[in-house]
């Protein structure tokens, strides 16, 4: 029996065309792992009323973590639209695969390494090292809306909070909430796991992103808690920054930083901000990680301009599967992935279009490929 069971969801456009490309390299290293493909993503929506069916989700409890291509997702009216005829009418509502499973599993870590591989012409500047830990599954992305406002909830929060009062003209469908929802522990575990991974990774300091002189309770609750985490870790430096004005000290001075902490929303935005820095789309993975299961993902999506093409860049998934090799415990096969993909960007003779260049999706593949020894 293989050491490692992994499941394989491509999805959709360009999912499958990184994901089909990303298994060059990734046979080449030799890992001991059986891989099963499963369903995900629009067609299974259209088709089958689930963009995530249960023998998927299945499927991934059976295995030890998953490589995740890209989905297409469209807003409520086209997917209603998109349903097939035989499933109107029924109540489905699409909901977005990656959003599932990130709460089925309790994937509370989104893991955003940017790193400026040397000779990227796509760099916007060299030298960047940059990893940040978003927290995945509360605060502005709890989930937690309403529109229009339920009548006791509006009494409620009229109640409880002057500020409230200020909305009480406005009519039902005039106001809408999403709430910024976070716990102690979602909190401490986040800013735990930034922590000990700095620790690993001889790293010096952990910057807390945040807002806290305006959001003051979630903010206050964010900043106590990260503190009392960061006591544990003497040798780490720890500061706190706002959002606003990391997003200008990122532009000004993006080597400064190494680890990075922030809420679901705030962590979005810097890491899609950071991940611009080191090369784009093409370049940028993620882990969703949990206690005991982890997805790992480029951060694009299914790019349908150029879904068939062959033109998409893979090292954004061969940067995934390097991350999964790393979470499994194959450190050295990770760096030898994470080697040859710096030497073919360095060597600069293979480019996607991205990069200025003719390349194919397999042509990059397969360049990565040839630099395992
Ligand atoms: P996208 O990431 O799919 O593509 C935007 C643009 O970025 C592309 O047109 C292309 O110019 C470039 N790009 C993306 N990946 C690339 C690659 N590997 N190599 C070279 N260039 C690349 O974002 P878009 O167009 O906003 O969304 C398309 C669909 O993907 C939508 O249905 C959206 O909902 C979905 N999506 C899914 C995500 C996921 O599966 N995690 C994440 C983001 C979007
Ligand atoms: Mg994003």
């Amino acid at each position: 029996m293989a050491r490692y069971r992994i499941a394989v969801l491509p999805g959709d456009g360009i999912g499958k065309e990184v994901v089909e490309a990303a298994f060059i390299p990734l046979e080449r290293l030799g890992l001991d792992a059986e891989y099963f493909w499963g369903d995900v993503g629009w067609e299974f929506w259209k088709n089958q009323g689930e963009p995530l069916p249960q023998r998927t989700i299945d499927l991934l409890r059976s295995t030890d973590a998953c490589l995740f291509g890209a989905i297409t997702s469209k807003t409520a009216d086209e997917a209603m639209k998109e349903l097939h005829p035989s499933l109107q009418g029924k109540g489905l509502k699409y909901r977005s695969p990656i959003i599932q499973l990130r709460q089925l599993f309790d994937l509370y870590v989104n893991l955003r390494p940017c790193k400026a591989f040397p000779g990227n012409p796509l760099n916007y500047r060299e030298g960047i090292d940059l990893v940040i830990f978003r927290e995945n599954t509360e605060g502005l992305y709890s989930g937690v809306e309403f529109h229009p406002v339920p009548a006791e909830v509006r009494e409620v929060l009229e109640r409880h909070h002057q500020a409230m009062r200020r909305f009480s003209h406005a009519r039902d469908h005039e106001i809408a909430i999403s709430l910024r929802l976070m716990t102690g522990e979602g909190c401490r575990r986040i800013v735990q796991k930034a922590f000990e991974y700095a620790e690993h990774s001889g790293r010096k300091r952990v910057t807390l992103v945040e807002k806290a002189n305006v959001l003051r309770e979630t903010g206050g609750l964010m900043i106590r808690e990260a503190a009392k985490v960061a006591q544990a870790f003497p040798v780490i430096g720890f500061d706190v920054a706002n959002v606003d004005a990391i997003a200008m000290w990122l532009v000004k001075n993006p080597e400064h930083y190494e680890v990075m902490v922030a809420e679901n929303l705030f962590g979005d935005i810097i890491s899609d901000l950071a991940a611009q820095l080191v090369g784009g789309l093409g370049f940028s993975a993620s882990g969703n990680i949990g206690d005991h299961y982890a997805i790992f993902e480029p951060t694009h999506g299914s790019a349908p301009k150029y879904a068939g093409l062959g033109k998409a860049n893979p090292i954004a998934m061969i940067n995934a599967c390097a991350m999964m090799l790393e979470w499994l415990g194959e450190p050295h096969l990770s760096m030898a992935l994470e080697q040859a993909v710096g030497e073919v960007i360095k060597e600069g003779k293979v480019r996607t279009y991205d990069m200025g260049g003719t390349a194919s999706t397999r042509d990059m593949a397969r360049a990565v490929a040839e630099r395992i020894g």
